[in-house]
């Protein structure tokens, strides 16, 4: 199994340490622009080998696409990050032009691949992926939702006063502060609904804190945040490298699935070997219904911005 991951950056790094780390790809090429940098994570992170126990092989490359060669995934992390006060969508200037390049190039060595997009703003950096390479969709991966719902889990188990592991939850929709639509109608703590335990207003606030989960994190950290988006995609791309068949929200090409069409957001999907193998339709109440709708509009207005 081989895996490039496209960007050395903060996200870029952090993806590749955490798919080595769980040991089951043999192969991770990190590609950066920047003459020698992914060189020097990679090396890096080969250091950790012996004391994190992985077997992995990380290699780095300046901007030399021949060495992503038939790549069963990758994943595309170029692109500039949000700094503090800034939005997703405000990236789409910079941000359109290299993940246009950066898929072509990597489909021309890799017709084969699975994509993953985590540059913002992400659903309309996997639509762009859509139409630059003409990919079926299933091989056409955006991470948010993934992420969103770490975040939502967080947040609810710090709620809850409760162990992560006695959460489960789910957010859908668009990647961004007002997109998220995250699912506490149907969020638990071990199969109890979580609005047992919570009143409707600390849920609400979970809600809004799970939506701006990346803006907080923006403005402690002065840029994008690293470490669960890296988790986050590592947790894809093992699903599709180990055939797990596990159920993500991820951003995905819609074709009339919750009423929508010609948009990729956020929706169940289970992933396996495939890639995305079954888009899954949940029963949406009315208000998770509109804010679907509504967020599947700002995607909209983002992806108008898009040359194609
Ligand atoms: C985030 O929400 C990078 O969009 C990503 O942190």
């Amino acid at each position: 199994m081989k895996v490039t991951v496209v960007g050395a950056g903060a996200v870029g790094a952090s993806c590749a340490e955490y798919i080595a780390i769980k040991n089951f790809a043999s192969e991770v090429v990190l590609l950066d622009i920047k003459e020698g940098f992914a060189e020097g994570k990679a090396m890096d992170l080969m250091q950790t080998a012996s004391l994190n126990g992985f077997d992995t092989k990380i290699t780095g490359i300046t901007n030399d696409y021949s060495a992503t060669a038939n790549s069963d995934i990758c994943v595309i992390t170029s692109g500039i990050p949000r700094k503090p006060g800034m939005t997703r969508e405000e990236l789409i200037g910079i941000n359109a032009g290299i993940v246009k390049t950066v898929s072509s190039s990597l489909i021309a060595h890799s017709p084969n691949t699975i994509i993953i997009v985590v540059s913002n703003p992400m659903d309309t950096m996997t639509y762009l992926v859509h139409k630059t390479t003409g990919l079926p969709k299933h091989r056409i991966i955006g991470m948010g939702g993934a992420l969103d719902s770490a975040r939502f889990k967080y947040r609810l188990a710090e709620a809850l006063e409760a162990p992560i592991s006695d959460v489960d939850g789910m957010v859908i929709g668009g990647h961004s502060d007002t997109g998220m639509v995250p699912l506490t109608r149907l969020a638990t703590r071990n199969s109890v609904l979580v609005s047992e335990f919570l009143s409707e207003d600390r849920l609400n606030q979970v809600l809004e804190d799970t939506k701006v989960g990346g803006a907080t994190l923006t403005k402690l950290l002065g840029t994008s945040a690293w470490y669960a988006p890296g988790a986050a995609v590592s947790g894809l791309v093992q699903a599709i490298a180990c055939n797990q068949k596990k159920m993500f929200p991820c951003s995905v090409l819609l074709e009339g699935e919750y009423g929508l069409n010609d948009i990729c957001i956020g929706a169940p999907v289970i992933l396996g070997r495939n890639g995305i193998e079954k888009i899954v339709e949940i029963e949406l109440s009315d208000a998770e219904k509109a804010h679907m709708q509504e967020s599947a509009e700002g995607v909209r207005k983002t992806n108008s911005l898009l040359a194609l």
